[in-house]
C-alpha cells in the first residue's frame, strides 16, 4: 500500500496558502453582510472542508446548511444534469443566501440549483467558491467571492476528489496519470 501522498504529482495550493485565501474570503463576506444573518448553503460533499474554515472566520450571527447534489455521471467530467439527494432543512424566503462551492467548473450545477432556490423567494442568493476554472464553463454563472482562479487541470485535496478519495488531502494537488484507475 503507498502512501496517499504518493499519488500527487505536483502541490498547486499550500496549506498556508489555502488559509491565507479563506481569511481573505471571509473578511471580504464579513464586511459585506456586516450587520445581517445570511445563511450558508455548502454543496456536499466537496465543500465540507472549505466551508468547516470558512465560516470559523465569520464573525456575524450566520447560520448553516447543506445540500448534497450529484451530476449524473462519475470520472472527471460533469453531464449537466443534477439530482438533489438531500434539500435544506430551513426555510430561505426572505434570507440572505451564500453558496459555499469547492469548485465551480462547468457551472451546470450552480446555474441549476440557483434557479432551483430562486423559487423559495430568498432575499439574494450569491456564490462563494474557493477555486474557479473558468477555461471549462458551460454554463453563465458568475461567482461572487472567488479565491483562486485555476488552470484546467483535474485537482484533489482539501475536500475535492477522484472517485471518493483524497478528499482528506491537506492541500490542493494534481494527480499523477498513473492514480486514475
Ligand atoms: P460543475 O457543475 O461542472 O461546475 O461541477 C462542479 C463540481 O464538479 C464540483 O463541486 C466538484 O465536485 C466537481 N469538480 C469539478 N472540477 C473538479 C476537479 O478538478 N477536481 C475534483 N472535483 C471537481
Ligand atoms: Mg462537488
Amino acid at each position: 500500500m503507498s502512501d496517499i501522498s504518493d499519488d500527487i504529482k505536483q502541490v498547486l495550493y499550500s496549506e498556508e496558502y489555502i488559509k491565507n485565501t479563506v481569511e481573505s474570503l471571509a473578511s471580504r463576506i464579513n464586511a459585506d453582510y456586516k450587520g445581517t444573518e445570511p445563511l450558508f448553503v455548502g454543496i456536499l460533499k466537496g465543500s465540507f472542508v472549505f466551508m468547516a474554515d470558512l465560516i470559523r472566520r465569520i464573525d456575524l450571527k450566520c447560520s448553516v446548511d447543506f445540500m448534497v447534489v450529484s451530476s449524473y455521471g462519475s470520472g472527471t467530467s460533469t453531464t449537466g444534469s443534477v439530482m438533489i439527494l438531500k434539500d435544506l432543512s430551513e426555510n430561505i424566503e426572505g434570507k440572505n443566501v451564500i453558496i459555499v462551492e469547492d469548485i465551480l467548473d462547468s457551472g451546470l450545477t450552480l446555474s441549476y440549483l440557483i434557479n432551483y432556490l430562486q423559487v423559495r423567494k430568498p432575499n439574494s442568493i450569491k456564490i462563494c467558491t474557493l477555486l474557479d476554472k473558468p477555461a471549462r464553463r458551460r454554463a453563465k454563472v458568475l461567482p461572487d467571492y472567488t479565491g483562486i482562479v485555476c488552470p484546467d487541470e483535474f485537482i484533489v485535496g482539501y475536500g475535492l476528489d477522484y472517485a471518493e478519495k483524497y478528499r482528506n488531502l491537506p492541500y490542493i494537488g494534481v494527480l499523477k496519470p498513473g492514480a486514475y484507475a
